[in-house]
């Protein structure tokens, strides 16, 4: 019985669906009956509101105009309760009456700020980061925007990128795992839900793998690693649900993203059975014109509409040309109408048909916005993102009876780089400094000193003897350096990637007093400091945390809360080494350590090693791993194996641990990474528990593209490995596959 009624009750649930979809397409097709060609090709066309150079959109006659007259389907960057409903209304006077869509880059955050994507994937807290974007989307959607340009489900293995900062870093499977959360979190319930907002899978496809990490730049890449390592998190947000995708400004293999039909059609709308909408990205239809892939916008917007790209994101290709397209017979008007049901379909479930201002409510907005609920999820969400480095002599937690901390650094009473690129809604009041943070820890019984040093980017070092006098009076110095907000994001490509300015000699010239020194690295990417690895005894990253910055950095510190982030992204030694990432395929000769280079796969002036590896981070207290077990040695093509060990916090705080499980499959008819990712659990053990974690392992999670580009696993030899980081495995065994 016990089995019955949930079945019986998702049948249920599967058929209501299914009844309110139809309902929804014969809706659209009552719609579409009754507009014109110039009414569809509006629905399509998509411009941006305030942050145009012309002021706020409802100053803007001319834009104003073109809502009125139906050429308008969604606008971007038109935010809060007042300003979307008096949009909406302008939208109302057209014939049609089809209420617009408001999309906004709701990136990691509204008003409260969580910390960026990539410090959230550090978390591996999936649970976490669904409720970080869950707030988000409450935020949001009261302030009466309908969608947010977000996940950004790009894997990234190269961190000059500065859009790295948006991801979830370099791993297949983690990254997956996050997109799914985060399509989840933002449509919570479902499209409708006054706290639901569409998500968007972005950058379809491939955007983080431009060569050399330069932003915009072309990409070129096997079929292999497109379909193994970049397509599946897209694949994931198609599961979750998301509602629309948005293409990307990088060409793949010769051919635009936005004039990609192989991309959005053959794989994303035919595949995959995509029924969401494709939005440009900004501008990337007219941008076709200047890769060279069309002669000029007329023919861009029809290479854009054929490949499957829905809706013109500010190119303005759409608007003036594809009418003419359609009466010239260029672009079937199929495919417009194919668009525009799309389209359509989104704004009934978002129940703007029934009620276009049902989201610009200001009371709601009122109540949701900065709510002590969402920054404790904010406070939360960066506890968990920060990674602890390295604690040489346990110089981390901090007593609380110190009588003198010295803050020191260009970013120690920085409140606004705390936000990160992407902030949107911020204000001042809501912004934590490190040194406040310490503050509201602390309260009198702790004196505090500062001295900022030297700033971001300085080539001056006249602050540093002020810095090192502070330093000098205090019982522990607290060091905070990296990046300003702006120095990660889009367009913020780097060939040098070491902490910036002359912060790295700000830390040795401390350090040199001999004081205990603690440093936390605010950045947006992974930075290169390897003097500090290798000579500080107290390291934390801490990103870009958001709102609740200050507090979070200070709970750990001070051990009230017990780090646990894993890095998602590898950190490189040098420049030299980019691409550097743990899952690399296997060479024919390979280096067995660091010094192994003759002949082999190495450098010979650096070891192939990164500085930090995927994977890594440490906690107050100590894991041991032990006990690994197989239920069997030999899998069949339809059984799995179960897998277990035993976990224990063998230290004196209580602690989690992301425990990694990495396969290799020995050999194969394509040659295989040296190791991947393929589950992980985060568990909690008091300090002195133990626990047994179990893993299962069946034919999926051996699979791969065969050199056919068809999906299977192949009977042979895999490697088993479990660990606590990518290079620290603790527990491995082989196992077969057998037919
Ligand atoms: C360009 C960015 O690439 C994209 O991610 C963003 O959503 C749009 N601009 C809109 O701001």
């Amino acid at each position: 019985m016990k089995y019955y009624l949930p079945l019986a009750f998702v049948l249920t649930l599967s058929f209501s669906a299914a009844a309110q979809n139809q309902k929804i397409e014969k809706k659209i097709d009552s719609v579409l009956k009754l507009m014109t060609l110039d009414e569809k090709i509006g629905q399509l066309n998509q411009y941006t509101g305030d942050r145009d150079a012309t002021g706020p959109i409802t100053n803007n006659p001319n834009k104003l105009k073109d809502i009125r007259d139906g050429k308008l389907g969604s606008m971007l960057n038109v935010r809060g309760a007042k300003e979307t409903r008096e949009v909406q209304e302008v939208a109302m006077q057209s014939r049609m009456k089809i209420p617009l869509i408001f999309g906004l880059d709701v990136i990691h955050g509204y008003r409260v700020t969580f910390p960026i994507p990539l410090a959230e994937a550090a978390s591996w807290d999936l649970a976490a980061m669904e409720n970080a974007a869950r707030v988000a989307a409450r935020e949001t959607a009261a302030s009466g925007v309908h969608w947010t340009f977000a996940p950004m489900v790009d894997i990234a293995r190269d961190p000059r990128w500065g859009r790295v900062m948006e991801g979830a870093g370099e791993d297949t499977y983690l990254g997956s795992k996050i997109a799914f959360a985060r399509v989840k979190g933002f449509q919570g319930k479902g499209l409708g839900n006054l706290d639901a907002v569409m998500a968007c899978a972005k950058h379809f496809a491939a955007y983080g793998a431009a060569i050399a990490g330069r932003d915009y730049a072309a990409v070129d890449m096997s079929d292999h690693t497109l379909w193994e390592v970049y397509l599946p998190p897209f694949k994931a947000a198609v599961d979750a649900g998301a509602a629309t995708f948005m293409n990307s400004f990088n060409t793949l293999n010769g051919i635009p993203a936005t004039g990609n039909a192989y991309l959005q059609r053959d794989i994303l709308k035919d595949k995959w059975k995509y029924t969401g909408f494709v939005v440009s990205d900004w501008g990337s239809i007219g941008e076709m014109v200047d890769h060279g892939f069309a002669k000029n916008k007329t023919q861009a917007a029809e290479l854009a509409i054929k490949a499957g790209s829905d809706m013109d994101m500010e190119s303005r290709s759409y608007l003036p040309n594809l009418a003419k397209l359609v009466a010239d017979k260029k672009v079937p008007v199929a495919l417009i109408d194919d668009a525009v049901r799309r389209v359509l379909r989104k704004k009934f479930e978002l129940g703007l048909f029934d009620d276009p201002y049902r989201f610009s409510n200001e009371a709601r907005q009122e109540k949701e916005l900065n709510s002590p609920e969402n920054r404790k999820a904010s406070l939360s969400m960066a506890e968990k993102s920060i990674v602890l480095l390295k604690n040489n002599n346990q110089v981390l937690p901090l007593a609380k009876n110190l009588k003198k901390i010295a803050v020191i650094g260009p970013l120690g009473k920085s409140e606004k780089d705390m936000q990160g690129f992407w902030s949107i809604a911020w204000e001042k009041d809501n912004l934590v400094s490190l040194y406040q943070g310490l503050k509201n820890k602390l309260g009198d019984k702790t004196e505090l000193l500062y001295a900022k040093g030297c700033e971001i980017s300085d080539s001056s070092k006249t602050g540093f003897a002020e810095a090192v006098e502070v330093a000098k009076q205090a019982d522990v110095i607290v060091m905070a350096v990296g990046e300003a907000l702006d120095m990660s994001g889009e367009a913020k490509s780097k060939t040098n990637i070491h902490i910036p300015g002359v912060q790295e000699d700000l830390i040795k010239a401390i350090q040199a007093t001999g004081k205990p020194v603690v440093v936390l690295v605010m950045a947006g990417r992974p930075l290169i400091f390897n003097w500090t690895a290798d000579n500080v005894p107290a390291i934390m990253y801490t990103w870009w945390l958001g709102s609740e910055a200050g507090n979070a950095m200070a709970n750990v510190l001070f051990g009230d809360y017990n780090p646990a982030g894993k890095l998602p992204m590898t950190f490189p030694r040098d420049e030299g080494q980019i691409p550097v990432y743990y899952n690399y395929l296997s060479t024919g000769r390979p280096a067995k350590n660091d010094k192994d280079t003759r002949y082999r796969s190495a450098y010979l002036d650096l070891p192939n090693s990164p500085k930090f590896a995927f994977g890594y981070g440490l906690s107050y207290t100590t894991f041991e791993y032990a006990d690994l077990a197989l239920s069997a040695t030999e899998l069949k093509m339809d059984g799995k194996i179960e897998v277990s060990f035993t976990l224990k916090n063998t230290g004196k705080y209580d602690g989690e641990e992301v425990a990694q499980l990495y396969l290799q499959d020995k050999f194969a008819s394509v040659v295989r990474p040296v190791k991947e990712l393929k589950d992980f659990q985060k568990v909690m053990l008091k300090a002195g528990e133990s626990k047994k974690i179990t893993f299962l392992i069946n034919k999926e999670k051996l699979s791969f593209y065969n050199q056919q580009l068809k999906w299977g696993a192949e009977a042979g030899d895999f490697k088993l490995m479990i660990g606590t980081a990518s290079n620290n495995i603790k527990l491995e065994k082989d196992f077969a596959l057998v037919e």
